[in-house]
């Protein structure tokens, strides 16, 4: 895989997350008032992010979308120093800040694709929340694919295909590693944690009302109905799509003539990709590793 390095036994996009950052991540000190968003890439990532940053801000959808999301929930292994990223940033507040004061959040939200063992140690002594977002393998998987294409950083070619990815993800010799090595150890880790807490993807695209208010107790900030309701539309796909504050359009790490980072948002879209040997070799790799873990995922 071209731009990538190698540390800890996984592969890394170098140009925007590199070892030295991941271990300097240890000298901060995660307490109470943080709340980490930790998930495999295209699991709903940035819909999780969305709808905590709106309970941490009680429901305050104006101050959503007067600051953009990465400023309220930035990626922590971000190397920030590349010279590129600081440009872009200041090129992005010139675009989209519009200034205006809002009140404080309740809570610090920020978010990680790290391996469990790569965590800072806060975190995983419990200083803080931990919310893990999962999604089906298969959908996350045609979502990781189209991700590859387009994320300039990851450097897979543009017209690598389907077939060619498929292998690949299987074997886990990509970024962020093993799927399944990533959400069992964190599965394994928020299991009778009051600390941490795993929610699915497809549990939010069913309930957002019901999962909002699990993840309202797991914070302690309390919303009212209403507030929820206008959380949920403000966090609906179509809403975020055409958000410039969360669609991530005009990212120059992103290559939107490939796909838009809010690509489609829906369950079972596997299906217009895996062939049936795909899916029945999947299937099967799928119930070897996952057998005696006690999860399991809505495929449709
Ligand atoms: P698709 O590529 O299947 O459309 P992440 O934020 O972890 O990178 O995940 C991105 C995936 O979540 C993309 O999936 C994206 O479209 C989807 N997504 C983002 N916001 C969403 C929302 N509000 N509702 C449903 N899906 C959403």
């Amino acid at each position: 895989i071209p731009h990538s390095n190698e540390f800890a036994d996984y592969v890394w996009p170098g140009m925007i997350v590199n070892p030295e950052k991941i271990i300097s991540l240890n000298e901060i000190e995660f307490g109470p008032d943080d709340v980490v968003i930790a998930s495999y890439p295209k699991s709903g990532t940035t819909w999780a992010s969305e709808v905590l940053s709106a309970i941490a801000h009680e429901g305050n959808i104006d101050a959503l979308k007067s600051i953009r999301m990465d400023e309220r929930v930035p990626w922590i292994e971000l190397d920030d120093k590349a010279w590129w990223i600081k440009f872009f940033y200041v090129w992005k507040n010139k675009m989209f800040s519009t200034g205006v004061d809002v009140r404080p959040a309740k809570k610090r939200i920020c978010f990680t694709h790290l391996p469990l063992e790569l965590l800072p140690t806060s975190i995983l002594e419990g200083k803080c929340k931990l919310l893990y977002v999962a999604r089906n393998p298969k959908d996350q998987a045609v979502s990781y694919f189209h991700f590859h294409r387009m994320a300039r950083f990851l450097g897979l070619q543009t017209h690598t295909t389907w077939d060619e990815f498929f292998p690949l993800f299987c074997s886990g010799y990509l970024y962020c590693g093993s799927w399944f090595e990533h959400v069992l150890s964190y599965w394994k880790f928020t299991q009778n944690n009051p600390m941490a807490k795993f929610i699915c993807y497809e549990d939010m695209k069913r309930d957002l009302m019901g999962e909002m208010e699990s993840l309202e107790q797991f914070v302690g900030v309390p919303l009212s109905i209403e507030q929820r309701i206008n959380v949920v539309k403000h966090c609906s796909f179509d809403s975020m799509k055409d958000n410039k504050m969360t669609n991530r359009n005009g990212v120059m790490l992103f290559n939107e003539k490939i796909c838009k980072f809010m690509r489609k948002g829906i369950v079972g879209d596997w299906k217009n990709y895996f062939t049936v040997t795909q899916s029945e070799a999947f299937d099967e790799l799928y119930k070897k590793k996952m057998e005696g873990s006690g999860l399991q995922f809505e495929f449709e």
